[in-house]
């Protein structure tokens, strides 16, 4: 019978031969390969890791099979990629359920990921010689997010057009700067940046040929390869983070075979994820507006939602919101394992107690700093409405996006020599920014109407 779930026995001949026949189970086949044979007791608790690496990989495969599927029937030209969606909704044997699937399995992967983003980071996962792992996996939720958006633009409807062409403004944020400056005539990063993205000063054809090539060839095949990276990195760190008390242990002390439980039940994850995704596609259709229409812009437009809280920096200052924010937020989280090296609180989560305490602190403080500026700001108005003369350097450098910033950068530093611990700190800036994020994302989906003006909710806009 096999042995299911007991530690992996070190002596006689039947464990020799037992041990031979489950490793090699894994070594001689390419998929089962990618885990070590025998994996580490901590690894397996459901409460780690929540299986959410796992889910978000899954997403990608049900994504890759359903785009496939999805690819032989669009036609990436403005006049038909319209035509070419609702054949696949209306006409196509199964083409809606298979649409739906890869729009929901996309828009999950985006939170799910988050979400593995979030377990990796409160439990100090990326610490010590995990450093690199968490830097590929930010390069991966860029690219999951490029991918989203770049799919975003391919049914040419209404919602598309106009989401990408805002998102495309967006990419020019640099040119407020620039225009300040007055040199945006010879020195244009901004102007590049969104020709580099949509081939020109409007969404057309060139813009559509590059996201359809972008998401179809160039970000799949990215995240595929470093997708192969992170899960070999994952072995060549030793397997799963775990907390110091187990750190000295070599060999196969604590260590459970992968064969056949952990196999079964990443099988069962699997099915779980398409059953999911599967029922979410029978119930919920993907959106589709009528066809683009450059003639008539949407009012309000938005960008898609998981760039609505840079939307919303955007509109107090298309500079700092667009730009310099997004900016240090990226360079924070990339080099946060650089910065916090504090490596005895590796698999922990939140460090002990008092991490914990810093963590529920940053979130309430973050939460009361940006609902109070929005409130002073839709309440009061701000100082373009109290001083119309003022320069705009002074409207580009201090607004909602910038004070939260700065506030939060304040804060980590007090808390870093408050406490005398980097990772505390790390802890505070990194709960309070995703907070802020939470926040301007949940006011750009939900409290902005026409003319990106405040409302309580849509019931309430003006009839156009
Ligand atoms: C396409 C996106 C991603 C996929 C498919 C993926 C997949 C996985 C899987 C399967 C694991 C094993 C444990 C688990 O399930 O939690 C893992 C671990 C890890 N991931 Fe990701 N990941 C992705 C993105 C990210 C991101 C965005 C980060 C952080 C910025 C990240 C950082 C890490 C690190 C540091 C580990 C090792 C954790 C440990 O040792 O406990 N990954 N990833």
């Amino acid at each position: 019978m096999e042995n299911k779930g007991t530690p992996v026995n070190t002596g006689g001949v039947e464990a020799a031969a037992e041990r031979k026949q489950r490793t090699g189970r894994i070594t001689r086949n390419f998929f089962l390969h990618m885990h070590a044979p025998r994996v580490h007791i901590h690894a397996m608790k459901p409460s780690y890791t929540f299986g959410l690496g796992l889910i978000t990989g899954f997403l990608f495969l049900i994504m890759l099979f359903t785009g496939v599927i999805l690819m032989i029937y669009y036609t990436p030209s403005v006049e038909s990629a319209y035509r070419s969606v609702k054949d696949i909704v209306y006409i196509v044997p199964g083409g809606r359920i298979i649409r739906n699937m890869h729009r929901w399995a996309s828009q999950g992967m985006l939170i799910v990921v988050w979400l593995h983003l979030l377990r990796v980071f409160y439990t100090g996962s990326y610490l010590g010689n995990r450093s690199l792992n968490w830097v590929i996996g930010v390069v991966l939720m860029i690219l999951i997010l490029l991918s989203n958006f770049s799919g975003y633009l391919l049914p040419w409807d209404q919602l598309a057009y106009w989401a990408v062409t805002i998102g495309s403004n967006i990419a020019a944020s640099a040119r407020e700067l620039t225009d300040l400056l007055g040199i945006t005539v010879a020195f244009d990063p901004g102007g590049f940046l969104k020709k580099l993205l949509i081939g020109g000063e409007t969404v057309g054809q060139p813009a559509l040929s590059r996201f359809f090539a972008m998401h179809v060839i160039f970000l799949p095949l990215s995240m595929l390869v470093l997708m192969g990276v992170h899960f070999w990195r994952i072995r060549k760190d030793g397997g799963l983070s775990r907390p110091a008390v187990f750190a000295g242990e070599k060999g196969a002390e604590n260590k459970l075979y992968a064969w056949p439980v952990l196999m079964w039940t990443e099988l069962a994850i699997l099915l779980g994820v398409v059953a999911v995704i599967l029922f979410i596609a029978l119930v919920a259709d993907a959106p589709l507006l009528e066809e683009a229409n450059p003639a008539f812009p949407e009012n309000p437009a938005k960008s898609p939602w998981y760039f609505l809280g840079i939307q919303e920096m955007v509109s107090y200052s298309a500079f700092a919101g667009g730009l310099l924010v997004p900016l240090l937020y990226l360079v924070f989280l990339f080099s946060i394992p650089y910065r916090d090296r504090e490596e005895r609180y590796v698999g922990v989560w939140f460090s002990g107690a008092e991490g914990a305490r810093v963590t529920g602190r940053s979130a309430v403080f973050a939460l009361l700093l940006v609902i109070v500026q929005l409130f002073v700001m839709e309440r009061f108005g701000w100082l373009r409405d109290w001083f119309p003369g003022i320069s705009q350097w002074l409207v580009m450098l201090i607004n909602p996006a910038t004070i939260t910033g700065l506030c939060f950068i304040l804060v980590a530093e007090w808390i870093r020599r408050n406490h005398g611990s980097t990772r505390l700190a790390a802890m505070g800036l990194f709960t309070m920014s995703f907070v802020a994020l939470v926040v301007f994302t949940v006011v750009g989906i939900w409290f902005r109407g026409p003319n990106w003006e405040f409302f309580w909710s849509v019931n309430q806009w003006p009839v156009q």
